[in-house]
């Protein structure tokens, strides 16, 4: 019996020490900031086609922001869709897309301070341009967007019935130039963007009809909107932030 007891508290020294050492390992190094983004938003989070690593202005951003607050910044690639229940639940710390501040979002998870001003465009076929001088001439047409997106909901209170939702914004694309919808609802640079790189049958028809400004997401009542906020202030004084910029829209286009 005494010998039993004698090995059974050895076992819970041993558990506890290796128990104990984990616990001690896990403190060690920058903590992990786990940030979900989606990929299809060029030049905000895109996949580099050489090396295919996530890459754009939302990743160098976060990036920066993570260095400052001393933790590791983790990607994971998600619907768009599936970003902010994901904050909400838990899985993710924070998240980064290209992801307009509108209130109703507000109301289920934090956003932080603006980070970028952006607005919406209306892109149609190359040629095509006066037939959608304004927003209100989307009345009644087939619009392409992404589902999920302020574009989607303005489109929906623009067209009416005929609103084609997609999964990514380069599928709206896709659907336009396969003439399957007659415009599309999207965010002025990726417009720009997608135009330039890889959709040059594309053209812009209204330039931006509502302002937006894109904000990170994180889960409400948590520590980390404070820090996410100061370290952004702090890039944004040390001229940090206008690097990030211009690296990617130039010096003029601010
Ligand atoms: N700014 C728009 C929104 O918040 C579109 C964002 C889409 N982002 C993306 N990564 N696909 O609804």
């Amino acid at each position: 019996m005494k010998r039993l007891t004698v090995f059974l508290i050895s076992i819970c020294t041993i558990l506890c020490f290796t128990v104990g050492c984990g616990v001690e390992k896990k403190t060690e190094g920058p903590k992990v900031l786990k940030v979900g983004t989606e990929v299809f938003f060029p030049p905000f989070a895109f996949r580099d086609p050489g090396t295919k690593e996530i890459t754009g202005f939302d990743m160098d951003l976060i990036r920066a922001i993570g260095e400052k607050m001393n933790m590791q910044v983790v990607l994971l690639d998600m619907n768009f869709e599936a970003l902010l229940p994901a904050v909400k639940r838990g899985n993710l710390n924070a998240a980064i897309a290209g992801i307009t501040i509108t209130p109703d979002r507000q109301k289920i998870v934090d956003m932080s301070d603006p980070y970028y001003e952006s607005g919406l465009s209306i892109v149609v076929r190359k040629g095509e341009e006066a037939k959608c001088k304004t927003p209100e001439e989307l009345k009644g047409k087939t619009v392409a967007v992404q589902a999920g997106t302020t574009g989607e909901e303005k489109a929906k209170q623009l067209a009416g019935e005929n609103v084609l939702s997609f999964k990514t914004s380069e599928e709206t694309f896709q659907a336009l130039k396969d003439k399957k919808a007659e415009a599309i609802v999207i965010d002025k640079p990726v417009a720009r963007y997608l135009i330039r790189k890889q959709f040059p049958d594309a053209a812009v028809a209204v330039d931006a009809f509502a302002t937006e400004s894109y904000g990170i997401v994180m889960r409400h009542h948590g520590d980390l909107t404070p820090k996410i906020n100061k370290a952004l202030a702090e890039l944004k004084s040390s001229g940090e932030y206008d690097k990030i910029y211009e690296k990617w829209f130039g010096k003029d286009t601010k």
